[in-house]
């Protein structure tokens, strides 16, 4: 007899994965994602899914390619074994950023990445903070986008003095997301405008709103070099505010950008688990994860028994 769930991992963060099974009491369902020689994804399924509401956990994180083609490998095995639906759970979204042509002969990446896990049988996606919520219109299947503000939100009312406390946006195009927050904790919005007045000068960072003497918090859905948040925390130090942590949903942290924010005047970054922390990340001593998995977890079951999942936002 079919299962009310079943969940498969991806080799991505399987640490995610495990969590969010054990706050769901699921085991976790037998699959292997392999490699051969040449480094081809093989994929088996080594329990009987027929039937079954499936969710794979995967963020096509790096190395996004293969991560990404597991996805589609990982969909394409549960539909030729005739699982009942398929939910694509994607954490976190890579090629999100693609999402529109910022000039001639250019692609739209995401909508294409959308079209893939579409076209390889997945039912339905549950992702979380995509980059720009219009995304979930690349897709012609339901899509969930959580937001990661209620677990953000709890964390800093557990460290932060609130009354002293001040949200900016590193950017112009932050804005929507950090005045989110901002309303939720009840606490001002500033905003960090960078400019190059002419071309060949650097950019000015200039700060809107009065941050003198603020704990001042950034906020940001992704984490990559870590330039666009460096280079705002010192803008802001140099405003006079007091303190800077940022609270960045996706940690990316490509190349050296874990040593760039352990060199920065950033007090903490703290970043979910979206994405699997790497050990330079797990060392670094001004950033921490909070883990989305209880967040996901209660949306996979809610998706399972046809529940509310935007109730979980209210
Ligand atoms: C951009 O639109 C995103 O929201 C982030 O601000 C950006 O991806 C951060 O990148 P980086 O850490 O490389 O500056």
């Amino acid at each position: 007899m079919a299962n009310e769930m079943i969940i498969l991992s991806g080799n991505s963060n399987r640490p995610l994965c495990e969590a969010i099974a054990a706050y769901l009491s699921v085991p976790l369902t037998k699959c292997q994602v392999r490699r051969f020689a040449d480094m081809e994804v093989f994929v088996e399924i080594q329990e009987n899914v027929r039937g079954e509401d499936a969710f794979i956990v995967q963020s096509t994180s790096f190395p996004t390619n293969d991560h990404l083609m597991e996805l589609l490998i990982m969909t394409d095995a549960l539909r030729r074994a005739s699982a009942r639906r398929i939910t694509a759970v994607v954490p976190y979204f890579g090629y999100a950023r693609q999402d529109r042509k910022p000039g001639p002969r250019t692609p739209i990446s995401a909508k294409l990445v959308a079209n893939l896990i579409t076209r390889a049988g997945a039912d339905r996606v549950l992702t979380v903070d995509l980059h720009a919520g219009q995304i979930q219109g690349f897709f012609d299947i339901p899509t969930d986008n959580l937001f990661s503000a209620p677990v953000i939100v709890r964390d800093i009312k557990e460290r932060l003095d609130l009354s002293n406390v001040m949200v900016v946006s590193p950017d112009v195009g932050g804005v929507v997301r950090a005045r989110a927050l901002a309303k939720r904790i009840d606490a001002p919005l500033s905003i960090v405008d960078k400019r190059r007045e002419r071309a060949g000068e650097s950019e000015v960072m200039n700060i809107i709103g009065d941050v003198s003497g603020k704990s001042c918090i950034l906020v940001d859905d992704i984490i990559d070099s870590g330039g666009t948040l460096c280079n705002a925390a010192e803008a802001l130090l140099k405003n006079g505010a007091k303190e800077v942590y940022a609270y960045i949903t996706h940690g990316v942290l490509s190349g050296g950008a874990v040593a760039r924010v352990a060199a920065s005047c950033l007090k903490e970054l703290v970043v979910t688990d979206t994405i699997q922390a790497t050990e330079a990340v797990r060392v670094a001593k001004n950033v921490r994860v909070i883990s989305i998995a209880p967040l996901i977890g209660e949306a996979i079951g809610r998706t399972s028994k046809e529940e509310s999942v935007s109730s979980l936002f209210d």
